[in-house]
């Protein structure tokens, strides 16, 4: 049950609506992917070879990795610790070497606390609030200092690279003998949909109807529908339903797609 209904299913399918949400609020990042994907098709592989095409979409697993990072569906990560520890922590808030003994003893419950590590401005810098998915790509033959590439191509397969944090990473689908089961299969799938879908089309929000009156321009009404849609997924977060992360007003997202 936990693998079919939560682990294989509301992951993806979460991570696959905010970004859907999130593109539909910028344009620009839709833009992005499209030359992408465009590039691909117009080197003249075959749209099902799963070889040839997954590899090269960098910027499509580079979305998830964003979205992962500021909306990961769960919460915690929770282990009990096998033997007594002594963990050295900073409890300090004004000096970061000052460090404090903590005992935990065998049998403890430790919750870590992941959503604290994504949005630390030592790992991602002072944008971390920001949801920017070209953090993680970098043009070939270059490097970003503690961001080795993921999955390294050989040299000049691609005109980029995708790195990543290793701390980062190891936390989106966890790490050690207890990884994720669907890591591998997951990217897949959530790359396959980025690609299937923007190939062909480009999503909006649709505006209210009021909106569109009072701007008199459908252009205006959809910028400023973009803003709506911005608010309703900056306030979506870990509700009612326990530490499994939702869109907390799914009513007030209306998308319409065109076909490019
Ligand atoms: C974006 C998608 C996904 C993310 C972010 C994700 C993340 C995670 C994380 C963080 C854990 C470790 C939880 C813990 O240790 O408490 C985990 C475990 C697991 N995941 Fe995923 N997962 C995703 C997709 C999938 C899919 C598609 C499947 C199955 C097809 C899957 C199957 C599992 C299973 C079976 C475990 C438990 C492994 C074990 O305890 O040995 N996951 N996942």
């Amino acid at each position: 049950m936990f693998v079919m209904s939560f682990a294989g299913h509301d992951t993806t399918a979460s991570s696959l609506a905010f970004t859907v949400s999130m593109l539909a609020t910028r344009p620009e990042y839709q833009r992005w992917i499209q030359e992408e994907i465009d590039g691909v098709l117009a080197s003249g592989v075959d749209r099902a070879d799963y070889k040839s095409i997954f590899p090269k979409l960098k910027r499509c697993q580079a979305l998830l990795f964003e979205t992962l990072r500021l909306y990961h569906p769960a919460l915690l990560v929770t282990r009990q610790t096998a033997v007594d520890n002594q963990l050295q922590v900073v409890l300090s808030k004004t000096d970061a070497k000052e460090k404090t003994a903590i005992q935990v003893p065998a049998g403890t419950l430790v919750h870590a606390n992941l959503h604290a590590t994504y949005l630390s401005p030592e790992l991602w810098g002072p944008d971390c609030e920001e949801w920017k998915p070209e953090r993680f790509i970098i043009p070939a033959g270059t490097d970003k200092p503690g961001w080795p590439e993921y999955r390294p191509e050989p040299a000049g397969q691609t005109a980029e690279k995708l790195v990543a944090p290793p701390l980062a990473l190891s936390s989106f689908w966890s790490m050690g003998p207890r990884i994720c089961l669907g890591m591998k299969f997951s990217q897949v799938e959530f790359t396959v949909a980025m690609f299937t879908a923007f190939s062909q089309a480009s999503v909006e929000p649709v505006p209210r109807p009021e909106v569109v009156a009072k701007t008199g321009s459908a252009e205006a009404a959809v910028q400023e529908a973009r803003g709506e849609l911005k608010g309703v997924l900056d306030r979506s977060g870990f509700g009612t339903t326990g530490p499994l992360l939702h869109i907390t007003e799914p009513e007030k997202i209306v998308l319409r797609w065109h076909r490019r």
